[in-house]
């Protein structure tokens, strides 16, 4: 470890937003196959205040939040060829990125879209990797196929729905009213208010739902699938039974980053492909007050903090 000091959010047990405090940690070392970056940006993902609340299970503390990280690197350790000191670089870490220096997997990293802001970029990497894995490794979307996105406007939705688009998929997005002149510039092709219509009953025969919304909805998602659909779920139990009764598969699954999705979402952003959703980026002083926002559940996009 080095003598020198970082500033980071972290939290010392679980609880609500008062268990936050601003620490004076060692600047981590990275080990083998890891990579130090001087952070420029993170974002926030409903994910952290799951972990914060401790309905992720066990933690070490003090606990370092965020998972998103946009950068550049500040060293390397034992193993790294991929990147090298001065790279512009985003990713996840699992150690935490809410501090001026963290430490990433080489084989989390990528390199960083350059089109944008640096801090903004870090609103990419968890959002846009959920959705690219939903779609296509676990959703097997293709041309040509219906797919239902939940919450079109959010993080995960928000790219959901450009990158069904990019693979030539009809796009149904569920949201309210308000956001759906922005889920229909995104790409999509039909915007249901969820609250004034059953999603079900306007997107029917669908091969994909991506369900991102209350465990209460997940046999409606079902409902929406043609025989044979896939439903994947990132926010509930996918019920696999009951699917598998209907002739249909549904599936769970953790997002796992990989630099080879994050090096094809960089060049998807730099070809004005992709267009990240922002709805702000806040200084690191207004932490708080930007995760309390992102646990109400109604951001548009995504809302990134400045390091
Ligand atoms: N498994 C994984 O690896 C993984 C990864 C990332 C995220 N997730 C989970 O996926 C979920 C979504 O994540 P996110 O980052 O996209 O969240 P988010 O950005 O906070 O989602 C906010 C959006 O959800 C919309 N929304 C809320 N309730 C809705 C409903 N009943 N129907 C349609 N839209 C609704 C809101 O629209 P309105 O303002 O119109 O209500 C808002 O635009 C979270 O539960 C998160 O924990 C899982």
């Amino acid at each position: 470890m080095s003598n020198e000091t970082m500033k980071a959010w972290v939290i010392d047990k679980f609880g609500g937003p008062e268990v936050y405090r601003v620490a004076e940690l060692p600047i981590p070392t990275p080990g083998e196959g890891e990579v130090l970056v001087k952070v420029q940006g993170s974002s926030f993902n409903p994910a952290d205040w799951k972990v914060r609340e401790g309905h992720f299970g066990s933690r070490e503390f003090p606990l370092v939040q965020l998972f998103d990280v946009s950068g550049v690197v500040a060293s390397t350790g034992a193993g790294v060829t991929e990147f090298g000191e001065g790279d512009a670089v985003y990713g996840v870490t699992y150690t935490g990125a809410a501090a001026e220096y963290a430490v990433v997997k080489a084989d989390h990293l990528g390199p960083r879209p350059t089109l944008m802001d640096p801090a903004d970029a870090a609103v990419v990497p968890v959002a846009a990797l959920t959705a690219y894995q939903a779609l296509f490794d676990h959703g097997q979307v293709t041309s040509g196929q219906k797919v239902l996105i939940h919450a079109g406007a959010g993080g995960v939705g928000s790219f959901a729905i450009q990158l069904a688009k990019w693979a030539g998929a009809f796009v149904y997005a569920t949201g309210s009213a308000r956001n759906h002149h922005l889920m229909r510039e995104l790409g999509a092709d039909e915007c249901i208010d969820y609250h004034s219509a059953k999603f079900e009953e306007v997107a029917k025969d669908v091969d994909m739902v991506l369900h991102s919304i209350g465990q209460d909805q997940v046999s409606a998602s079902l409902q929406a699938l043609k025989p044979g659909g896939r439903l994947v779920a990132i926010s509930a139990d996918p019920l696999a039974s009951e699917a598998e009764a209907q002739g249909k598969v549904a599936i769970g699954f953790s997002m796992v980053p990989a630099t080879e999705q994050l090096r094809k979402l960089e060049g998807l952003i730099q070809d004005l492909i992709v267009r990240p959703v922002i709805d702000t980026v806040v200084p690191f002083d207004r932490f708080v007050d930007a995760m309390n926002e992102v646990q109400q559940g109604h951001t548009v996009g995504k809302i990134g903090l400045r390091i």
